[in-house]
């Protein structure tokens, strides 16, 4: 059917580990609407059935009509689910579909669905005794939120502040070695986005001009940015309604229940318009799977790139200097280093023993490096970071602290906000 959307030799199939990880998130997809709409509004009317009748008929009625107030949820609810399944197609057809034999798809699926590629997937699925875990459903979940920041036009308040000082930085990169290089193009400027989550800032790199390559390790970004780059038709072709299954601190339902239009851009009719290099977009694209610390610190990878643009992202190191070596090591010599993002350390300590993969999350490496599953964590502080990067063979050019204050999906409107001053730095490296 399809071939596949990422770099390399990676084969997810061949460990069955990886398969069942890699099942289970398209499932958890796939399950989006029937879990969203049990968790999301049929546990609810239990509980409000569950008050005193009086108490539930009067918020029955005007001005409350708490329980039109359901039914528009569920509707929201089916609305996600329509993003939440195209995901889950796009991913069967970039990781599994290349897999399986087609006579024996034909074999499992009546002749009333042939023509149903969602019902072909699913029946396959089922066929396959796939199911979801918990964890794998709260990702698909918070994956179709993360689309209000990444790809509609009103999560752009949160992207400029993200994205935009990395662009300017690899810009300047470009215009100051034009200086001695007039005939460089700016395709020849190779960048490396390393957890590149839903690949905003991958396609806002390539829109630019540059070459870029994106490198992620969760299957969920990687089947939802294969969608929105890959897959989709048009711009709005999704409405999400990413506040409305959170029922705490709105001013009003309308708040709760807003919708945004995804993408807010078509990437594909943008990148085949975009005219700032002489190589065609679809060319200085691509996509890598795996763990970044493994992939780019192979010597494979030695010298390969110009630039690293890394947004909130650092801090998903269980052992930064892991990450910082995989930047010097896939660095050319005098490359550049952007980075942004504040210091959630996203890795819990970690006794010598624990096996980091219990939940799938570490698994997904290249060869037998365990990578971010290798025992171990610190978490240091912004200082602390600075220092290594350093001490590691690096020269640092610019940095500003709390320059820039940003949520990450957060609801303007909401009386909570969680508000990041993310660190923006430029190093070089030696
Ligand atoms: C907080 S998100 C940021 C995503 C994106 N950079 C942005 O700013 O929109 C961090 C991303 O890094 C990915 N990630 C975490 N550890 C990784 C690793 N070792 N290799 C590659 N990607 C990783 C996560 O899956 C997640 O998509």
């Amino acid at each position: 059917m399809e071939t596949r959307e990422w770099e390399g030799d990676f084969d997810p199939l061949s460990d069955p580990d990886e398969k069942r990880h890699l099942l289970s998130v398209l499932d958890s997809f796939r399950s989006y609407r029937r879990l969203a709409h049990f968790n999301g509004t049929h546990v609810r009317r239990q509980a409000f059935y569950s008050l005193p009748q009086d108490h539930w008929m009067m918020l029955s009625k005007p001005p409350f009509s708490l329980l039109d107030s359901l039914n528009k949820l569920d509707d929201l609810i089916d609305s996600n689910a329509e993003l939440a399944e195209a995901i889950f197609m796009a991913g069967f057809k970039g990781f599994i579909a290349p897999t399986i034999d087609s006579d024996w798809v034909a074999s499992i699926v009546p002749e009333k669905y042939a023509r149903d590629e969602y019902q072909i997937y699913s029946i396959v699925m089922d066929h396959l005794n796939v199911q979801t875990t918990q964890n794998d459903m709260d990702k698909a979940r918070s994956c179709i939120n993360q689309f209000y920041r990444d790809w509609s036009a009103e999560g752009n308040v949160e992207r400029e502040k993200c994205f935009d000082p990395v662009l300017r930085a690899l810009s300047a990169e470009y215009a100051s070695r034009l200086k001695y290089t007039p005939e460089l193009d700016r395709s020849d400027l190779k960048v490396l986005v390393p957890g590149a989550g839903l690949g905003r800032s991958v396609f806002n790199i390539c829109q630019a001009g540059f070459s870029v390559e994106g490198n992620e390790i969760s299957y969920h970004e990687l089947m939802a940015s294969s969608l929105i780059l890959n897959h989709t038709q048009k711009a709005g072709q999704f409405s999400i309604a990413p506040f409305a299954l959170s029922c705490s601190n709105h001013l009003s339902r309308a708040d709760q229940f807003q919708t945004f239009a995804v993408p807010d851009i078509h990437p594909g009719t943008a990148l085949a318009t975009e005219q700032g290099s002489k190589v065609p977009a679809h060319e200085r694209m691509s996509m890598s799977t795996g763990d970044f610390c493994v992939l780019y610190s192979s010597p494979d990878y030695k010298d390969t790139f110009d630039a690293v643009a890394a947004v909130f992202f650092i801090d998903t190191a269980p052992n930064v200097i892991r990450y910082i070596e995989a930047v010097r090591n896939c660095l050319k010599p005098g490359g550049l280093w952007a980075n942004l993002g504040p210091l959630l350390w996203h890795q819990a300590p970690r006794e010598p023993n624990n096996d980091a993969e219990s939940d799938g999350k570490y698994k997904h490496t290249h060869g037998h490096d365990a990578g971010i599953g290798d025992p171990g964590s610190v978490e240091l502080t912004n200082d602390e970071v600075l220092a290594l990067v350093q001490h590691l063979g690096f020269e640092i050019e610019k940095q500003e602290s709390g320059a820039q204050e940003t949520g990450y999906i957060s609801n303007p409107r909401s009386m909570l906000q969680n508000t990041y001053r993310p660190v923006f730095w430029v190093a070089r490296k030696k």
